[in-house]
Order: C-alpha cells, then sequence, then structure tokens
C-alpha cells in the first residue's frame, strides 16, 4: 500500500501588515499585553475588497502545485479546510476549482476551524492509501479580519487573528523513509460553546441560552440572522481564552505522544514539530513538556497571529523554504481548537 507524500507546499498571506499598535487606534489594548499574552508582533490583512478566503488559497495552491511538479487541471480532488469561507454555502472548495480551472474533480469541505488543516490531511491520506486518488490538493485558508469585532469589546480575540493561506499536493509514494506514517484526530463537543461563533445558524438557542442572542421578537424568517443580533454583535466569534488554553496545553502533547507510540517513537526523535500557531505560550508549554530544543520547533505566529486553517501549512511552507526540514526528517504536525477538535499528523519529509 502506497503512502501519502507532501509532494509540493505553498503559502500566502497579504500584503498589508497590521501591528498591535495599529489596533490600538481601534480598542484599548496594547502592543505589551498583546506580545506578552500570545507572543503576536503583528499580523496581515486581506484586502477587504478583491480577497477572498478562495484568492488567497488560490495564491498558495499555484505555488504548492508548480512545486509538486503537477498542473491545477491534472488535481484529482480538492480538500478545503476554512471557518471563513467566501459563501456560508457553497464551500470554497468549487471556488477554487472555478478559478484554477480544474476538472469536473470532486471538492469536499472540511468544518473543523483550528484542526481544519489536520483533519483535510487525515482524508488525503486514507483516499491516497486506498489508491482512490493520486492528486489531491489540501488548503487551509482564513479571511479573519472581514468578521471580528475590533471594539473593545471583542479585543481578547479580534487581536489574535491574521489571514493567510497555505497549501500542499499529497501523491503517492512507494518510497521507505518519506510519508504520513499516521493521523490521529480527536473532538469532544462538551465545550462546543468555548469557541464559536453562534450566528448565523439554526440553533435559537437550543443549546445554550447565554450569551447567545435573544429570540423573542423573532419573526418567521429571521431567525437565522436576525436585526437583533447585529444590533448585540452577537453575529462575531466568541471565545473562552483560558478556557481554551487550559485545554489546549494539555491536548496537544497527548495527541503528540499518541503518534509516536504508534510509530515506536519518542519525543526526542521529531526533527520539527509544527504546531497550530493558537498561542506562542501554548506551544512553549507544549515543546517544555516534550523537551524539544529550540531549532526543533517552529513558530512564526509573531508574524502572522493565528491563521486557524492556514497555520500549519504557512509554518510548514515558512520552515521548509528556510531549509529547516530536510529530506527524510521526521515532521510532527498537531492542533487544538474550536469543537473541541485536535489532532496531530507524523511524516516523514
Ligand atoms: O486557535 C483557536 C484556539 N484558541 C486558543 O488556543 C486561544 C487560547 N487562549 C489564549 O490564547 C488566551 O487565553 C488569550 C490570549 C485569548 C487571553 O489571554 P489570557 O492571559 O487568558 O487573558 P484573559 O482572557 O484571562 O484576560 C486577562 C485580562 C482581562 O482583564 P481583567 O478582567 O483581568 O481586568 C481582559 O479583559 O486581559 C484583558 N484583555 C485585554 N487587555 C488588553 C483581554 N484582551 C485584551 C487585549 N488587550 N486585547
Amino acid at each position: 500500500m502506497p503512502r501519502a507524500k507532501i509532494a509540493g507546499i505553498g503559502m500566502y498571506v497579504p500584503e498589508h501588515v497590521v501591528t498591535n499598535f495599529e489596533l490600538q487606534k481601534y480598542m484599548e489594548t496594547s502592543d505589551a499585553w498583546i506580545q506578552e499574552r500570545t507572543g503576536i508582533k503583528e499580523r496581515r490583512y486581506a484586502k477587504r475588497v478583491g480577497e477572498t478566503t478562495t484568492t488567497m488559497a488560490v495564491e498558495a495552491s499555484r505555488i504548492a502545485i508548480e512545486r509538486a511538479g503537477t498542473t491545477a487541471q491534472d488535481i484529482d480532488f480538492i480538500i478545503f479546510a476554512t471557518l471563513s469561507p467566501d459563501y456560508y454555502f457553497p464551500g470554497c472548495g468549487v471556488l477554487l476549482q472555478r478559478a484554477m480551472k480544474m476538472g469536473e474533480t470532486g471538492a469536499l469541505d472540511i468544518r473543523n476551524q483550528c484542526s481544519g488543516f489536520v483533519y483535510a490531511l487525515s482524508v488525503a491520506d486514507q483516499f491516497i492509501r486506498s489508491g482512490m486518488y493520486k492528486n489531491i490538493l489540501v488548503v487551509g485558508s482564513e479571511k479573519h479580519s472581514f468578521g471580528l469585532d475590533f471594539s473593545t469589546r471583542g479585543r481578547s480575540v479580534s487581536v489574535i487573528f491574521g489571514d493567510g493561506a497555505g497549501a500542499v499536493v499529497m501523491q503517492p509514494t512507494e518510497e521507505q523513509n518519506r510519508g504520513v506514517l499516521s493521523t490521529h484526530l480527536h473532538s469532544d463537543g462538551e465545550n462546543a460553546e468555548s469557541l464559536a461563533m453562534y450566528n448565523p445558524g439554526t440553533h435559537a438557542n437550543y443549546w445554550v441560552q447565554q450569551p447567545l442572542a435573544s429570540f423573542d421578537t423573532a419573526e418567521i424568517g429571521e431567525m437565522f440572522m436576525s436585526h437583533s443580533m447585529i444590533d448585540n454583535a452577537q453575529n462575531f466569534p466568541f471565545m473562552d481564552g483560558p478556557g481554551v488554553f487550559k485545554k489546549a496545553i494539555v491536548k496537544i502533547p497527548e495527541v503528540i505522544m499518541e503518534a509516536l507510540n504508534a510509530n515506536g517513537y519518542k519525543p526526542g526523535d521529531i526533527d520539527m514539530l509544527i504546531s497550530h500557531q493558537a498561542n506562542l505560550r501554548i506551544v512553549q508549554f507544549v515543546q517544555q513538556k516534550l523537551g524539544l530544543s529550540d531549532e526543533k520547533v517552529y513558530n512564526n505566529i509573531q508574524k502572522y497571529g493565528n491563521t486557524t486553517a492556514a497555520s500549519i501549512p504557512i509554518a510548514l511552507c515558512e520552515a521548509w523554504e528556510a531549509g529547516k526540514i530536510k529530506p527524510a526528517d521526521l515532521v510532527c504536525l498537531a492542533a487544538f481548537g474550536s469543537g473541541y477538535t485536535w489532532g496531530s499528523v507524523l511524516l516523514r519529509w
């Protein structure tokens, strides 16, 4: 049975750099607070008009496809991970298919937020191993800047997120020392509302009463997105930051150990850890727990903030471009986030 290898990788971040100081114009915050709590110095914001989650994905995909030595027309399946799609539906996969003039290939959208790329890679891995597809484009892309609360009310969420895209092309390989060794996926919906964007949605407060919108005055046809939701800023993401933090620092090391144990490795065997870039403090905690030296962990949250589904492919791409990942290196990818969902991928580069 063949393994799935990353045959090509690409990334795209918008030109517009937004520093912590710039955010002070819109909300009560400070460069010191943001750097101390998250490690973030700046992030990128896409053009408000003319740049979308899908157009950023196109830029990253073009590079990944070229580096894989293939063409958009030869891609036989698309997997697109995002929480900030161009449309509520249809998903970005078909928009990417159209924009890149691909054939009538299948296009699957993954809605797993921070762990979206890890889930997407796992699906691609299975399709390659089974022989179903031979050239899968896997993308993570986010345009967060379009949907954040930039008032002081939303500061604990809005300072963290940034825009960008990353993509890989997965192909089969018979090489002994190459490819995805295993993937491990998990979920626990107990805290589904701890990191969520409730509206628009069909919940009508079924799961939780607070801090969700009031539906008292909603008329038929107004339930999905009502004026009161917008008036009360209930169309923005909500996050119990400390709650997510506490869970992440347990679950990320756990799922990395699961991957290592499944393959007979120890933390010291990892050549490069690429963790979801949610918070530099979370990654440093994971690094410390696993006893990894600085050169075995790559972080770029300082420059891009948290780009959710795009963060792992962007960091992986930069680390590879910088020569920090070499052929046959043991690379571990790990993510935790909204859902909660989390997972890891262990691969030989
Ligand atoms: O990728 C998805 C997964 N997400 C995560 O993994 C995020 C995990 N959580 C975190 O990264 C951190 O919890 C945050 C960075 C979101 C927040 O850091 P924290 O150290 O947990 O701060 P906190 O939420 O406990 O807030 C501490 C204080 C509060 O003020 P009081 O109540 O102590 O007076 C906040 O109102 O900091 C205040 N605060 C801010 N101050 C300045 C919150 N946001 C800001 C801000 N600027 N942007």
